[in-house]
């Protein structure tokens, strides 16, 4: 290993610096404008699988955005085959006026790389190209058989990613899956997630007149979309966030006691994630801790709503129509198909019939649980402490990877989540950015993480 490591501190700058050139292409999937920058992208990933010396590399067409796929399976039969998957898409930049610099302008700034995509999550599957670089160009080979997949659709759901596993399930068989997509707990806590909440994501559109009206004319006789479409939202969750919807909690995998003294144990300042966010009280629902709700119990949250005049000054108009965005995430065991329906079919329920109201699911995933005793689990374990000098916690996460579970029922391998983002980096917001430290060890932890999977 000495000279693999020497290699990765040696090269701690250029790392940083090849970076930017995956960093700098706007592979924003749910824009059809950026279609070609997300080839583009693809194009960038099956180069750099080449580079660092992986075999049998492929650009997968999808229905939608491409599948890039290389392998290394020289280790032998009698080592583990390890499947790495991440994802080169990135969400979309808006509000642009807030970033410091531009988004696909990466910049280094105070131990950060600043770019869309550093933590979510090109900078994590960066550090997965560079430790098999780091081996296979030091010893010509790697301590165990790899099979790397990078999709370019995690953003908007991995909406062919299934029928891609279902169909080349040969072609990714494996003994674990090792996914870098996650958030460590905090600065300096190198952290295992094992639990990763799913999602069901709607449309909500609310007709009423078949025109804009006046509102002096027709106030008060015609029902207004916008305020009926705030009713529905209201009635969907109660004031203190439990869900009202019919049904809703039935299949809820409930969180076990040991896992929330576990959540109790873990180093959470909740007055520090207050100033953080610069609100003065934590809302959610009534009997569960901050960290309870943000990853162990299910949501929903409107994402966006939209509807009648919005421009300077006032203008006195009854709009014809109104729609909201709103999402569920949901824990293992809800079935996102069966959540989608008892929401249309409750919405349909509470709707008035003077407006019309349709309802659409936009997509949806399953959430999972890992298994937390596998030797895949502890070999992370011993690699975390060698490459963070720490030992990581275990965590669950309150955001969605679908195909995590699709690992789980289609390959049949575990799934190991060893994320190196921060909590704070602001993934899916302006001024995201990755801690450059965290980088640099998660490259070393991987290197061991292949030594270590050896062994087992
Ligand atoms: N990296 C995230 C998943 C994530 C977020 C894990 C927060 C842990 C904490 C991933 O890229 C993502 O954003 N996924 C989407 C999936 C969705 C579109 C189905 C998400 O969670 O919104
Ligand atoms: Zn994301």
């Amino acid at each position: 290993m000495e000279n693999i490591l020497k290699y990765i501190n040696d090269n701690r700058e250029e790392f940083v610096d090849e970076l930017k050139e995956f960093l700098r292409i706007p592979s924003i999937s749910t824009n059809p404008d950026n279609k070609k920058d997300v080839r583009k992208c693809a194009e960038y990933v099956k180069a750099q699988l080449e580079k660092i010396g992986l075999e049998n590399i492929n650009i997968y067409d999808t229905p939608g955005h491409p599948v890039v796929y290389g392998e290394w399976l020289k280790a032998g039969v009698d080592k583990p085959t390890i499947l790495i998957y991440g994802h080169y898409d990135v969400q979309p930049v808006d509000p642009l006026e807030l970033w410091t610099d531009p988004p696909f302008e990466p910049t280094v700034r105070d131990g950060n790389i600043f770019a869309r995509g550093s933590a979510d999550d090109k900078g994590q599957v960066f550090i997965h190209m560079k430790s098999i670089e780091s081996h296979l160009k030091n010893t010509n080979k790697l301590p165990v058989n790899i099979k790397f997949i990078i999709e370019g659709e995690e953003e908007i759901g991995s909406v062919n990613l299934d029928n891609f596993i279902e169909k080349n399930k040969d072609l990714l068989k494996c003994d674990y899956v090792v996914v870098s997509d996650t958030a460590m707990f905090d600065h300096d806590v190198p952290s295992i997630c094992y639990g990763l909440r799913g999602l069901a994501y709607m449309q909500v559109e609310v007709t009423g007149p078949n025109r804009d009206l006046h509102s002096g004319s027709f106030g008060g006789a015609v029902n207004n979309p916008i305020n009926a479409l705030s009713h529905i939202i209201c009635k969907l969750k109660d004031d203190k966030g439990k869900i009202l919807i019919d049904g809703f909690y039935d299949d809820v995998l409930n969180l076990t006691d040991k896992e929330r003294l576990e959540y109790s144990k873990l180093p959470f300042d909740e007055k520090k994630y207050m100033e953080g966010l610069e609100i003065n009280e934590v809302f959610g629902e009534e009997g569960y801790s901050t960290l309870e709700r943000a990853s162990g119990r299910p949501t929903l949250d409107c994402n966006g709503i939209w509807g009648g005049f919005q421009g300077e000054g006032a203008k006195t108009v009854l709009p014809s129509k109104a729609a909201a965005k709103i999402s569920m995430r949901l824990v293992p065991n809800q079935e996102p198909e069966k959540i989608e329906k008892l929401f249309t079919d409750f919405v349909k329920k509470i709707s008035p019939d003077s407006v019309k109201v349709t309802v659409k699911s936009l997509h949806g995933g399953k959430g999972a649980i890992t298994p937390i005793d596998s030797p895949g689990v502890n070999a992370a374990v011993e690699a975390m402490k060698k490459g963070f000098g720490k030992s990581p916690v275990f965590t669950r996460e309150g955001g969605s990877i679908p195909v995590v579970n699709t690992f789980q029922t289609l390959l049949n391998a575990p799934t190991i989540l060893l994320g190196f983002g921060l909590p704070d980096e602001n993934a899916h917001s302006p001024d995201e950015h990755l801690n450059l430290n965290n980088f640099h060890n998660g490259i070393l932890s991987i290197a061991h993480y292949f030594n270590e999977l050896s062994k087992i």
